[in-house]
């Protein structure tokens, strides 16, 4: 005699959106077996609605049809009769949890399966938007789906440990049986990152396919030395991935010879240092509290104690580079190098203008382009790479890849390069990281990119125009580029305090010195904001307005936890309609 038949129930709210979509979708995944019943309701359903039209047409798409479809309340009938429910968003789950305690143990999220959603965990409601917003959930869910079936296939009888927590029917424990502690903390980040508004300028959120390549088998190859000279057998495929991540960088940024192997932007940043210097020649930089960085001759790095290190700055006025007075400076100081490019300054570089002070003043330029690399490849701020000696960045900040950096050096620095990062600096290539920047050059060269990029700078300004009107004072006034710096100290907060406050609303930003500042380094007069990440998730100008309003509350007196718990509930379900990418 047949087994009875077991059933799916989906959840969601309205159940005439996300759970009819992930009915017909599985449905249809299902073919023609019987062993296996889908339905779906809504925790706050009406009964009898029909799906909403785009649910309709998303489906219709992929030749499934949800006419004769309607939605129903969520009962303790059904309840009682699901061997799994399937719950689209957390809070569906807390629901279940609540008013249905008798069913946690075959309650799940349809995302926890796969750890390549583990950044997802909610799908995103489409609800009120458009078709694009349908299809994106359509496509989330059809990526799901296939490992809630793997579990369903595993588990016939629903247990409280979901397949991504459970023993795996292959001899390789998965993460979470491995090192459940580890895992639990990467659930945690991957929540945190879902929920809270990143505005840190530095950070942003990588494809799933930039996931993938770093997650992938070529963490465990040695591939030292460069393409076709190699000190290791076996590197045949090794000198495809460089090749291609060298090639696509070229396309990409332009120069003579790019270098894909540094480990980190401050590598980059040695690697560039240690070709042409010697201990103790002279270097010309930012100073740290005027934008630049600690690779930039700071006293607690190795670039401050290997060299001699005089900084240049900005105006007090203007707050903007004084170019003039850099060049006055040059020609007296006459380093061997002068670095440019920042960790924290909101306007356009002017790189023509270096590169004629550096040859006014007999010095090699060094452009460490690591915050706006994203934007240059996009063409909305200036390349340095036709005016400088070298030039560095990290691709994981505006160019949204993985952590690490890269060189482009003129022809003639080409050996010295290589030669400093292997065997001068590094190792072994991080050849896992280095194919995640070839598909992050690749992600950089399409359209839709400099499209992207386009709209963090529109983002940025628009930010910064709402926090001016809402009476902040910006560094310089405003911003040209993907970032702006906030000085609080007119309202009396340190960037320390202000960071704190706003993390208790989940709005992420960092601290940071003024120009000029009269706060401690360990406090900072201000807080540095970035819009990289929030547009990644498809914010636009008018969730900058939004931004800019939970800043303000977050910061405006008085700081009692009740207040600012409302507000961390309402920055997230403002996050909740923005899904993250993968
Ligand atoms: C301008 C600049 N250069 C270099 C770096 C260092 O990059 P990494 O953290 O990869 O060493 C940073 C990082 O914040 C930076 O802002």
């Amino acid at each position: 005699m047949a087994a009875a038949p077991k059933t799916a129930l989906f959840i969601c709210t309205g159940n005439i959106c996300r759970s009819p979509m992930a009915e017909g979708l599985m449905r249809k995944l299902l073919g023609p077996r019987t062993d296996i019943h889908v339905i779906s309701a809504g925790v706050s359903a009406s009964r009898g609605q029909p799906a909403s039209l785009h649910t309709l047409e998303v489906l219709q798409r992929l030749g499934i049809d949800l006419a004769h479809f309607r939605s129903q309340p969520l009962t303790d009938d059904l309840v009682a009769r699901a061997t799994w429910i399937f719950a689209m968003t957390r809070s569906h789950l807390d629901t279940i949890h609540l008013l249905f305690p008798q069913a946690a143990d075959k309650a799940f999220l349809v995302c926890e399966f796969d750890p390549r959603l583990a950044s997802t965990l909610d799908i995103p409601d489409p609800i009120g938007l458009g078709l694009d917003a349908y299809e994106r959930t359509r496509d989330i869910l059809n990526r799901a789906l296939p490992s809630v079936l793997n579990f369903i296939n595993q588990y016939p009888m629903a247990t409280h440990t979901p397949a991504s927590l459970s023993k795996s029917s292959t001899t390789s424990p998965t993460l979470a049986e491995a090192d459940p502690q580890i895992a639990q903390a990467i659930r945690h980040e991957a929540r945190r990152q879902f929920e809270n508004i990143e505005l840190i300028a530095s950070e942003n959120f990588t494809s799933r396919a930039v996931m993938e390549a770093q997650g992938s088998c070529l963490t465990n190859k040695y591939a030292e030395g460069y393409p076709g000279r190699r000190w290791y057998g076996g590197c045949e495929n090794m000198d495809v991935i460089e090749q291609l991540a060298i090639d696509r960088a070229r396309q990409l940024l332009g120069g003579d010879h790019i270098n894909v192997q540094a480990h980190s932007g401050s590598q980059a940043n040695m690697a560039v240092y240690f070709s042409v210097l010697q201990p103790g020649d002279r270097i010309l930089t930012m100073d740290l509290s005027h934008g630049g960085h600690l690779t930039h001759g700071n006293k607690a790095n190795f670039s401050g104690r290997f060299f001699e290190v005089q900084h240049y700055g900005v105006r007090q006025d203007t707050e903007v580079i004084d170019y003039d007075l850099l060049e006055q400076h040059a020609l007296q100081f006459r380093p061997r190098m002068i670095t440019a490019g920042a960790s924290a300054y909101p306007r356009i570089i002017d790189f023509p203008r270096l590169r004629h002070i550096a040859d006014a003043s007999g010095a090699l330029l060094f452009i460490d382009m690591a915050h706006i690399a994203g934007l240059v490849a996009a063409g909305v701020h200036p390349t340095p790479v036709p005016y400088a000696d070298f030039v560095t960045t990290t691709t994981h900040k505006s160019l949204r890849g993985p952590r690490g950096g890269i060189i482009i050096c003129r022809e003639q620095y080409a050996k010295a390069i290589d030669a400093q990062i292997f065997p001068g600096i590094q190792g072994g290539p991080l050849m896992h990281v280095i194919a995640a920047k070839a598909v992050c050059f690749l992600e950089a060269l399409q359209p839709g990119f400099r499209d992207y990029q386009r709209q963090v700078v529109i983002n940025a300004r628009a930010l910064a125009a709402q926090l001016i009107h809402l009476g902040y004072r910006l560094v310089s006034g405003g911003t040209d580029n993907h970032l702006m710096l906030v000085d609080l100290r007119p309202r009396n907060i340190t960037g320390k305090d202000a960071s704190d406050l706003l993390d208790r609303a989940a709005i992420t930003v960092n601290k940071n010195s003024i120009p000029f500042d009269t706060v401690s380094v360990f406090k900072g007069g201000g807080i540095r904001i970035g819009t990289p990440a929030v547009t990644t998730r498809g914010m636009l100008e008018e969730e900058m307005m939004d931004i800019a309003d939970f800043i303000h509350q977050a910061l405006t007196p008085p700081a009692d936890d009740s207040k600012l718990s409302a507000l961390r509930d309402q920055v997230r379900a403002f996050t909740r309609r923005f899904p993250l990418p993968g």
